[in-house]
């Protein structure tokens, strides 16, 4: 099949880019170094590709992610980076021969993970982000805690969320720092193996996490590539022309099938405009100080017709994948293959 058959808006993976971002992330952080991050690309047959590059522990954030990734065959080392109240399902996926370790930050998460038959869990510390995670201060007497009743503290997670993006590499640095400095001190306190950290935007400047939970780098997103990473856009969403009238036109893709957290998707060599819920409203040509990867990307102000295709590169991986049941995988114009976003839903 040709890319122009496929039916829009479809999530479309260059094969080449993908398999290029994992051997290159592969090669910075080999083996146990990298536990990837399922929650950006959802899908179990990416994850098979990770694994071939060598890595053979993964994380995920919702129970759905955990269930799917052992279902596959991937349960060997499994971290819900995230903090459950009713962990029954993930007990089920233990009794059933994978390895899961959860994140817990109070009381009531612990006593989730043992009611649910979780036996390991992680001490999860605010390095910063305002999300989850206990203070450092408390970490120790949440892992006694943990002990007394039982389970086994593997160590310490703290994700360095609100410092991943920042567009300044020494920037960056200094924040992961200051994140880390938090991390180790709670982890002083809790003891065992694992330092768990990090993002796609700290990969190669965490120097202090055991293992780093990257997901974004395998697919990009232009919020990553502001960043100046090695990591090249690997999907973007294909779309249909619907409409052209004189000074726009408008595509088949909008806020149902982007996340737009992050802001509007691009198309090369046109200027969005806006994205409603089914439709983005585009400006055909060239804006001032456009930085165009690829002049066959671009879309004509004179030529573009109903029926044309344009490829929008969303702002956000993670959100954008989640909307969509299937990945597309293209060689050029032509799909050679078509995968699952199975880890989808909750
Ligand atoms: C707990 C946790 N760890 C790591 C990440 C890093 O992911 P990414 O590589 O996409 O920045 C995220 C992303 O949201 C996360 O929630």
């Amino acid at each position: 099949m040709k890319i122009a058959e496929l039916p829009t808006p479809a999530i479309v993976v260059d094969g080449r880019r993908l398999e290029s971002n994992l051997a290159k992330m592969a090669r910075a952080l080999p083996g146990g170094r990298l536990r990837p991050h399922v929650k950006a690309h959802k899908s179990t047959a990416i994850a098979k590709r990770q694994q071939d590059h060598g890595h053979e522990l993964f994380c995920a954030a919702t129970i759905r992610e955990i269930e799917g990734m052992a279902r596959a065959g991937l349960g060997a080392d499994l971290l819900l980076a995230n903090e459950v109240l009713d962990a029954t399902r993930l007990g089920e996926v233990v009794r059933g021969g994978a390895r899961v370790t959860v994140a817990v930050d109070s009381r009531e998460t612990i006593d989730a993970a043992r009611r649910g038959g979780v036996g390991e869990v992680l001490i999860d510390v605010n390095v910063g982000l305002p999300r989850c995670g206990c203070r450092p201060d408390d970490a120790g007497e949440l892992a006694e805690e943990a002990r007394r009743v039982g389970l086994n503290v593997r160590g310490v997670m703290g994700y360095e969320g609100h410092v991943v993006g920042n567009a300044d590499r020494a920037d960056r640095e200094r924040g992961c720092a200051v994140s880390m400095e938090r991390l180790l001190a709670a982890h002083a306190d809790v003891g065992g193996e694992l330092i768990s950290a990090g993002g796609t935007g700290t990969y190669d400047c965490n120097l202090w996490a055991t293992e780093i939970q990257a997901g974004s780098y395998a697919l990009m997103d232009t919020a990553y590539a502001k960043l100046g990473m090695p990591f090249e856009q690997a999907f973007f969403l294909l779309s249909s022309v619907i409409s052209v009238s004189e000074k726009f036109a408008v595509a088949d893709a909008g806020l149902k099938s982007l996340g737009m957290d992050h802001g509007n998707p691009d198309i090369p060599g046109a200027r969005v405009l806006f994205c409603s819920d089914e439709h983005v409203t585009f400006a055909p040509g060239r804006a001032e100080g456009d930085d165009l990867p690829s002049p066959i990307d671009w879309v004509s102000p004179a030529t573009i017709r109903v029926g044309d295709r344009v490829r929008l590169v969303p702002a956000h991986v993670d959100p954008t994948m989640a909307y969509h049941e299937r990945i597309y995988v293209v060689d050029d114009d032509r799909v050679v293959d078509q995968w699952e976003i199975d880890l989808r839903g909750w």
